[in-house]
């Protein structure tokens, strides 16, 4: 059993209050918040070790490059990669993901009439990458559709597997309504289609359960340190080593070079082939932390953690009356995504939780298709992370309550 207490005050941040109530913080899908071992690691970083990386022989340069291979290790650990040097550190997925359709467009991958599927429940991040991909290339997109609770449509997925599908894209778990897709189960589904490269968009996963990409047998899986406790600014690409080395550089600069003239330049190995300039060292190093954090915890005892409170949430929510959550039958982690109905638009919802310290967010998630889908603009969203508790879930169900009564 986690003491959730113990946990909450390692995060400094817990302890503020917001427009005169205590901070509960709810907005975890967009960002979590910091503990003090990852707070401390950034400093010490700055207080102590300052230098760039892979480029000085003088002691400081050493030290921080080690800090920050050690993180690379860490992550490789995290996720289960073969080899350290597939882990690309970026600052996010969105950079990882922009980096692989400009790797795969600079490599002359894709050629006109080939083809990339996606689906409807994507962030805008693991779409529009693929449509600018698209335009360069003359490539197709097509999408998968879902169903009314918001799972995806396997059986289209099959369908439109043929020999022009060169990219499968897709997320572990939807930013806007928490859903778990069968990530194996597609995986195991396109190998047998097709020779497909298979994209996971893990942004959403990485924060609540354990990830093993060799298992999975993904070709990249990609997420953001600022949403498992690490910095902002700070990110991932795992790639499988025979396909990066494969892929051209993104970036092109200090660091990614084995050779440079005018006449020819040649490209350093992995993972620095893809880590043109100076990288966010300390924020890496902190990610490291992170890491350290997450596993002190256990993926176990924090997954049911968050199930809990998952559940309290759904259970209570709806026993609010006419209110509706988005993929209420679904399997899901770590986010409950509503509307009340007839009662003011999801910023009113998330204003009046504001004014009782409550942080959500509300909108449309960055996942304008799927909302559209759903014909809404947008929904409350509330998102967990460890520190939550289910007195945090009460009160933020009053606050629903409250909303309903002053918008009805
Ligand atoms: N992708 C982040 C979210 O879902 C920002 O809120």
């Amino acid at each position: 059993m986690l003491n959730i207490q113990d946990i909450r005050r390692q995060f400094p941040i817990l302890s503020r209050e917001i427009n005169g109530k205590p901070l509960i913080y709810l907005d975890n899908a967009a960002t979590s918040q910091k503990p003090q071992s990852v707070i401390e690691t950034e400093g010490k970083y700055y207080h102590t070790l300052n230098a760039n990386v892979h480029r000085g022989i003088h002691t400081l340069s050493q030290l921080a490059t080690e800090e920050m291979e050690l993180a690379r290790k860490k992550v490789q650990k995290f996720i289960n990669a073969e080899h350290d040097y597939e882990v690309i550190f970026t600052k996010g997925t969105t950079e990882s993901i922009n980096l692989i359709t400009y790797a795969l467009s600079n490599s002359g991958t894709l050629k006109e009439g080939d083809e990339i599927i996606i689906s409807y429940l994507e962030h805008h991040s693991n779409i529009v990458p693929w449509q600018m991909l698209c335009e360069r290339t003359g490539a197709k997109l097509k999408v998968i559709p879902i169903n009314g609770e918001g799972t995806l449509d396997l059986e289209y997925l099959e369908k439109s597997l043929t020999e022009k599908t060169k990219i499968v894209s897709f997320n572990y778990v939807s930013n806007a309504l928490g859903i778990v897709n069968p990530v194996e189960e597609m995986i195991s589904l396109i190998r047998k289609n097709s020779a497909a490269w298979i994209v996971i968009d893990g942004a959403q996963a990485v924060p609540h359960f354990k990830v093993d990409v060799q298992k999975m047998d993904c070709d990249f899986f990609v997420f953001s340190g600022h949403k498992m406790y690490a910095p902002t600014g700070t990110g991932v690409l795992y790639g499988k080593e025979k396909i990066l080395e494969i892929m051209h550089p993104f970036h092109g600069g200090g660091e990614m070079i084995e050779t440079c003239s005018f006449d020819k330049t040649t490209y350093a190995g992995l993972p620095f082939k893809f880590e043109a300039g100076t990288p966010n060292i300390a924020g890496n190093i902190g990610l490291g932390a992170a890491v350290d954090f997450m596993n002190a915890i256990g993926h176990e005892n924090l997954q049911l953690h968050e199930n809990a409170l998952l559940e309290h949430a759904q259970k209570k929510l709806l026993e609010i009356g006419n209110l509706k959550i988005y993929g209420e039958c679904a399997l899901r982690t770590g986010v409950v995504s509503f509307n009340l109905e007839n009662a003011g638009i999801s910023s009113d919802v998330g204003m009046i939780l504001d004014k009782l310290g409550i942080a959500v967010r509300t909108g449309h998630h960055c996942t304008q298709p799927l909302m559209n889908f759903f014909g809404i603009a947008g929904t409350v969203r509330a998102s967990f992370a460890v520190y939550n508790t289910l007195e945090e879930v009460d009160i933020l169900v009053e606050g629903v309550k409250k909303a309903q009564r002053m918008l009805s």
